[in-house]
């Protein structure tokens, strides 16, 4: 069964990365949920994009010099409709207590190319072993050096490598990281690549598709999973409706 993963959560219809987008994915038909982690100054780990908190509370500082009790008092909802205005930086103990009630999966991205955050890798595999979610999370990362050292910590847990061009059999490259899985952008997929990584025990979960005649082809490729920032489009399709 294909998974249905809703990029920062319902993203086309509420702030990214705030527990509002992760509980209307729920209600859209996503099986899955992705989500970007940085680390505050105190070493929590919080559920963001950027490195910086200005583009979604307004706020000009980097997440590593916030406390999660400054962070907290920000608002991450107002900047995409008022709406949403009260919405919170969720911590990744938030979503993973509604992952692990709704019974669906998790797509951790550990943000770890712009700032480096000393032993996300191990803080984030803690929490997956204290919330009991092994068999539903996966580690991705465009950072491998970070995916090939959370293989190193706790080998059970799936990652998945991120990437933005064209890379050359890139199943054998996942083999060499360790890597579970490929995840790549729209733009380079092709039915006999899933194949060929399929054979070779690679899987392949696809981003950032929002539209449906893309889902459909994606689909029909065979990959394992999509990643869109509009779950409810890729459930009507995959539930034959559309
Ligand atoms: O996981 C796919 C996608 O989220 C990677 O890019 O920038 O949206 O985190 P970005
Ligand atoms: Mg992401």
């Amino acid at each position: 069964m294909i998974i249905n993963y809703a990029h920062r959560g319902a993203s086309g219809y509420c702030p990214e990365n705030t527990m509002a987008a992760f509980q209307r994915a729920v209600e859209l038909g996503a099986t899955g949920i992705e989500t970007d982690v940085q680390m505050t100054a105190d070493g929590e780990l919080v559920l963001i994009h950027d490195e910086s908190l200005y583009r979604t509370t307004g706020v000009d500082k980097l997440v590593k010099d916030t406390t999660l009790a400054e962070l907290q008092k920000l608002d991450a909802g107002a900047w995409f409709s008022n709406e949403f205005t009260g919405e919170r930086v969720p911590t990744l103990d938030q979503l993973m207590e509604l992952v692990k009630r709704e019974q669906i999966m998790l797509n951790i991205e550990i943000k770890s190319g712009v700032v480096l955050y000393p032993d996300i890798e191990r803080k984030v595999i803690e929490k997956i072993r204290q919330h009991q979610l092994d068999q539903q999370c996966i580690i991705s990362n465009f950072n491998h050096y970070s995916l090939a050292q959370c293989k190193a910590i706790n080998p059970y847990i799936a990652t998945g490598i991120l990437y933005m061009e064209g890379l050359y059999r890139p199943w054998d490259y996942a083999a060499t990281v360790g890597a579970n899985a490929l995840h790549a952008p729209k733009y380079a997929v092709t039915a006999e690549w899933v194949a060929e990584a399929k054979a070779n025990g690679i899987i392949y979960n696809v981003w950032t598709v929002n539209e449906p005649q893309e889902m459909k082809a994606l689909l029909a490729a065979g990959v394992a999973g999509i990643i869109t920032d509009y779950p409810d489009r890729l459930q009507s399709i995959i539930s034959g409706k559309e």
